[in-house]
């Protein structure tokens, strides 16, 4: 994979930290030797023998295998002014993330081998990984299904309609027949669309006192319910459920994973952290879909993520510019930016809030992440693995501001929180991305 980097060190050692690798059982003192690109030695501290061209002092840290998410909008093609590759990519550094998943709702969308090939070349200027996920269906309008076969060889490493479900029936099941076919996961935005018309929030006691059309929990539980059924059905199909918001969703994932399905899902931080009672009056900064859940949801979230139901922390980071936010709120776009507070959000309020173990954080950004789309060699700092590393520091108290930001937009509720834990070093194949 490419990447707009400069110098390039062949050898780094990370020296001091504390190693938590989830995928290799791995949470004590370790030092790492990083080598042309891959995890050469791990070994207690003081143990690696052989020299380094740079040495990373970790002490205090923790070391972690580089973040994965799953779930980012970098807007190209078409849609620069909302976010690039360079800048979306150069926020995900910052957030500590080493690799992201790109959503195909661009302009074009990302339906085409050439697309998918164009979102990897160089020029682009990431500075993390890009792994593309392509549209299922064609201009993502839900009617015909895409070549799955030659966006996978393009290096499509899912398919996706996100912004839209996959709705009609047998479309939904000959994606997940042919993904199955080909090893190749379907990701679903559970958006029963019929119910949802002109909704730019969650259904509840809120909604009803603003004035504003609520999408129900129902109308996202009756796609997972249908989804996990062809999922259950369907022989090596793999279904994967993008930001799942509510309680009723989760019994259908926890379904389908009783039954042996190949189904995971995600969730995102605004959904572990904010409810609709914390969004401020037609402030279109709380505004995304799914919209923020009832208080209910959102402690569904908190046991299903310290359970393991849930795989990974995703952030459908959706960078939107001022002009396009600042308008009534049934109208402005739907969509928060998330790739800079997502660690922090997720340390605060998994770890120190409902104690939820820090290995287990850890797992949720990097080990259940690479399984969900099967991202060989990451995920884990076992030796021979990629060297990408994500290096944090989880007691650093800070406050983001959003005008600090490296995305190119600055549409986020969380300016001016204070939060814990913060994002030290990022290494991308051995080099350090962002310090
Ligand atoms: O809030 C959202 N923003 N939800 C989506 O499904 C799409 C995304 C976007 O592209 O802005
Ligand atoms: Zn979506």
């Amino acid at each position: 994979m490419a990447h707009g980097k400069t110098k390039s060190a062949s050898s780094l050692l990370i020296k001091g930290g504390h190693l938590i690798d989830p995928a290799a059982r791995v949470d004590a003192l370790m030092d790492v030797l990083l080598k042309d690109g891959r995890v050469a030695e791990v070994a207690a501290p003081n143990k690696i023998r052989g020299a380094a061209d740079e040495k990373f002092d970790a002490r205090g840290l923790i070391v972690a295998p580089g973040f994965i998410d799953l779930h980012v909008h970098l807007r190209e093609p078409g849609q620069g002014h909302k976010e690039t590759i360079a800048t979306g990519t150069a926020a995900a550094a910052a957030g500590g993330f080493t690799s992201v998943c790109t959503m195909p709702n661009t302009a074009p969308v990302v339906d085409s081998a050439e697309w998918v090939e164009w979102l990897r070349q160089p020029e682009r200027g990431a500075v993390v990984n890009v792994f593309p996920i392509a549209a299922a269906t064609r201009s993502s309008k839900g009617a015909t299904l895409t070549d799955f076969r030659s966006l996978q060889r393009a290096g499509a490493i899912a398919v996706t309609d996100d912004g839209k479900p996959i709705l009609e029936d047998a479309i939904m099941r000959e994606g997940l027949v042919l993904g199955g076919e080909l090893n190749f996961p379907v990701v679903q935005h559970a958006e029963d669309t019929r119910m949802t018309e002109d909704c730019s929030m969650h259904a509840g006691a809120r909604s009803f006192r603003l004035g504003l059309r609520g999408m129900t929990a129902a109308a996202e539980a009756s796609v997972v319910e249908r989804d996990v059924q062809l999922a259950i059905q369907i022989p090596n199909a793999r279904l994967h459920v993008a930001h799942l918001s509510t309680a009723d969703a989760l019994k259908g994932v926890r379904r389908g994973k009783r039954a042996k399905a190949r189904v995971t899902c995600e969730v995102t931080p605004h959904h572990f952290t904010l409810t609709d009672e914390d969004m401020r009056d037609y402030d279109s900064n709380y505004k995304m879909n799914p919209p923020l859940r009832s208080a209910s949801d959102l402690e569904a979230i908190l046991a299903a993520l310290a359970d393991g139901t849930v795989d990974a922390i995703a952030t459908d980071h959706a960078p939107h510019a001022l002009h396009e936010k600042q308008m009534e709120f049934e109208r402005a776009a739907f969509g928060i930016t998330g790739l800079e507070t997502a660690l922090a959000l997720a340390i605060t309020k998994l770890h120190r809030e409902k104690r939820i173990p820090l290995a287990r954080v850890v797992e949720l950004f990097t080990a259940g992440p690479a399984r969900c789309f099967d991202l060989r060699g990451r995920g884990s700092l076992a030796r021979g693995s990629v060297a990408d590393v994500t290096i944090f520091d989880p007691k650093k108290k800070w406050t983001f501001e959003a005008a600090k930001s490296l995305s190119k937009s600055r549409n986020t509720p969380f300016d001016g929180w204070q939060l814990q834990g913060r994002v030290v070093a990022t290494i991308v194949s051995g080099t350090i991305v962002y310090q």
